[in-house]
C-alpha cells in the first residue's frame, strides 16, 4: 500500500489485490518514524491506470473467441494482471499520532515513498486515545474485536439513533436501555409500537435476571392518573397544546380549578358539573366541555388520587426500565399522555424525589409538541433526563437536536434527501456518512461522538438472548413463530 494523494482531509490509498481486506470503516495508519497519521477507509476504487480500457476490451474479445490465454513465455500477464487490479482506497484523515498519542487538530504529512502502511484494529486506536471504559456495555463487534461503550457517555448526554426502516436502530435501543437498567440506571422508554414489553423474557419464553427491573405501564390500563392530584399546570398545558384550547377558556378553566382545589378534593364529576354551573359564556362552556369529556373518556384521568409513578421508581432503586406502552393509545392520547409524564418527570427530578433518568423516545415527533424538543435538550438535561432519540425520518428532528447532539448511531440510509438532511447537520463531514450509510448492512451501524471519543467507528451490532419482539398481531407471522 501507497500513498497516492491528498486532497484537504482525503487521502488516495493505492493497493495491489491481496494487500488487505479492507472494509468501509476499517482503520489504517501511515506511520514514519515516530509519527503516524490514523485514516479510516470510506471507500474503494478502481485505479484508473493507462491502456486499462484497451486491456479490458482484449480480455473481452479473447473470451469471446473462446481462445485460451495469449503466448505469454515470461509470464508477465500474471504482473500485469496485479497492476490492472489495482484499486485505490478513499480514506479520511482521522488523527496524527506522535508517539502513541492522537491528536485531532495536529497537521502532518507522511513521505509518499517511505511511509509504511498497516491497518489497526479499533480497540487500539480507542486505546491510543486513552479511552476507559467505567461502566462498559458490550454494543457489538468490529471486525473480530468486542467493542464496548461506556455508559457514562449517554448520561447528561444528547443521543441520536437513525436509520432507515428495519435497519436494527430499535433492536440496538433494546440493548442499551437493558443494558443501561442491568448497571443500575433509570430508564423511560416512549414504547410507541409495543416491542419493549417482552424483554422481561428470554426468547425461549422464560424469565430473565433483568424481568424484576422491568414495569410495562399502559396508559388507560395499568397508568391512570387521580385527576384530584393533577397539578393545574400540567393540565393547562395539555388542554392547550393536544386539545388547542383558546387561552380565554383556559383562563376560565384555571378559575373554576382553584375555586374546587379550595372547597377540597377535585373528582370528574364535579369538575363537568361546575364547568355547567359557572358563570361564563356559552362558547367557552362548550369548548370546555367538550374536551374535558374527551380528557375523561380517554381512561387516563380518573377519580381518585396519585399516579402510582413515585413508588414504582423507589421500589426500584437498583435500576428500572420503564416501559410506557404506547401501541394501543390514540395519536390524541399518546400526546396526553406524553406531555403529562415529561412534565411529571420534570417536577420529580426537580425536587430530587428519582434519581437522573434515561429517556427513549421512538418517533418522538408523533407525539413530542415543538416547544418541548428544546426543552429536554437544554433544561430538562441539566435536571437529569439523558435522552435517546430514535427516528426513521431523519427531517422530522429539529436541526437544533442534531446540532447540539453528543451521540449519533447511524444506520443505513440510501435515499439522498435522508443523507443529505443528515449531513448537514452532525458532527460528521458529509462524505464519510453519503459513503458509509448506504452500504451499511441491517444491524451495522456509525457509531460517532462521544462513546467512540470523536473517531467514527463502524460496529456490528450485537443479538440479544432477550426477547426483543412485541407481541404481534401478525396472523401469519404469529403461526409461523408457534
Ligand atoms: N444486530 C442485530 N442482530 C440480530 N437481529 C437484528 C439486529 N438488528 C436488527 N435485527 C433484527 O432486524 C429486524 C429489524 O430491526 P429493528 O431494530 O426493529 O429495526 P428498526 O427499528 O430500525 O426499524 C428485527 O427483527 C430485529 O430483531
Ligand atoms: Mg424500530
Amino acid at each position: 500500500m501507497k500513498i497516492l494523494r491528498k486532497h484537504n482531509n482525503t487521502v488516495e490509498v493505492l493497493t495491489l489485490p491481496g494487500d488487505a481486506e479492507l472494509e468501509r470503516g476499517d482503520f489504517l495508519i501511515a506511520s514514519e518514524g515516530s509519527m503516524a497519521l490514523l485514516l479510516q477507509v470510506i471507500d474503494m476504487e478502481y485505479a484508473d491506470i493507462p491502456g486499462v480500457l484497451e486491456d479490458l476490451l482484449r480480455e473481452i474479445s479473447i473470451e469471446s473467441i473462446n481462445e485460451s490465454r495469449l503466448f505469454d513465455p515470461f509470464n508477465i500477464s500474471s504482473l500485469t494482471m496485479i497492476i490492472r487490479d489495482s484499486r485505490i482506497i478513499l480514506t479520511k484523515i482521522r488523527a496524527v499520532i506522535e508517539n502513541g498519542k492522537l491528536s485531532m487538530n495536529k497537521v502532518w504529512m507522511p513521505s509518499r515513498f517511505t511511509a509504511k502502511l498497516e491497518r489497526i484494529s479499533v480497540n487500539n486506536v480507542l486505546s491510543m486515545l486513552g479511552a476507559r471504559t467505567n461502566i462498559p456495555i458490550f454494543v457489538g463487534r468490529t471486525g473480530d474485536e468486542e467493542l464496548y461503550i461506556d455508559a457514562i457517555e449517554l448520561e447528561g448526554k444528547l443521543s441520536i439513533i437513525t436509520g432507515k426502516k428495519e435497519s436494527g436502530k430499535s433492536h440496538l435501543a433494546k440493548i442499551l436501555s437493558t443494558e443501561l437498567a442491568a448497571n443500575g440506571g433509570t430508564v423511560v422508554v416512549l414504547d410507541i409500537n409495543g416491542e419493549y414489553v417482552n424483554l422481561g423474557r428470554y426468547k425461549s419464553g422464560t424469565t430473565n435476571p433483568l424481568n424484576d427491573k422491568i414495569v410495562v405501564l399502559e396508559p388507560g390500563k395499568n397508568f391512570k392518573v387521580g385527576i384530584s392530584d393533577v397539578e393545574l399546570s400540567i393540565l393547562l398545558d395539555i388542554l392547550e397544546h393536544v386539545y388547542g384550547t383558546p387561552t380565554t377558556s383556559l383562563r376560565e378553566f384555571a378559575r373554576i380549578w382553584n375555586t374546587l382545589k379550595n372547597r377540597g378534593l377535585i373528582s370528574s364529576h364535579e369538575l363537568m358539573q361546575a364547568v355547567n354551573r359557572f358563570q361564563i359564556n356559552e362558547a367557552v362552556r362548550e369548548a370546555l366541555l367538550s374536551r374535558l369529556l374527551s380528557l375523561i373518556n380517554s381512561g387516563f384521568f380518573i377519580d381518585g388520587e396519585g399516579d402510582g409513578l413515585i413508588d414504582i421508581f423507589s421500589r426500584h432503586n437498583d435500576g428500572l426500565l420503564l416501559v410506557i406502552n404506547l401501541s394501543k393509545s390514540t395519536p390524541q392520547l399518546r400526546r396526553v399522555v406524553v406531555e403529562y409524564l415529561l412534565s411529571r418527570l420534570n417536577t420529580l427530578l426537580f425536587s430530587n424525589v428519582i434519581r437522573p433518568i434515561f429517556l427513549f423516545a421512538e418517533e418522538a415527533h408523533l407525539y413530542l409538541r415543538n416547544t418541548y424538543w428544546e426543552d429536554l435538550v437544554t433544561r430538562m438535561r441539566h435536571i437529569g433526563i439523558s435522552p435517546i432519540f430514535i427516528t426513521n425520518q431523519p427531517d422530522t428532528v429539529p436541526e437544533m437536536i442534531y446540532r447540539q447532539a453528543d451521540n449519533i448511531f447511524l444506520f443505513n440510509f440510501t435515499n439522498d434527501a435522508d443523507l443529505e438532511a443528515l449531513a448537514k447537520y452532525s458532527h460528521l463531514d458529509s462524505d464519510t456518512i453519503k459513503k458509509i450509510s448506504p452500504y451499511l448492512q441491517r444491524g451495522q451501524a456509525l457509531l460517532v461522538g462521544r462513546v467512540v471519543h470523536g473517531i467514527p467507528v463502524v460496529v456490528n451490532v450485537r443479538d440479544s438472548e432477550f426477547n426483543m419482539m412485541g407481541t404481534t398481531k401478525l396472523f401469519f407471522k404469529a403461526k409461523q413463530t408457534i
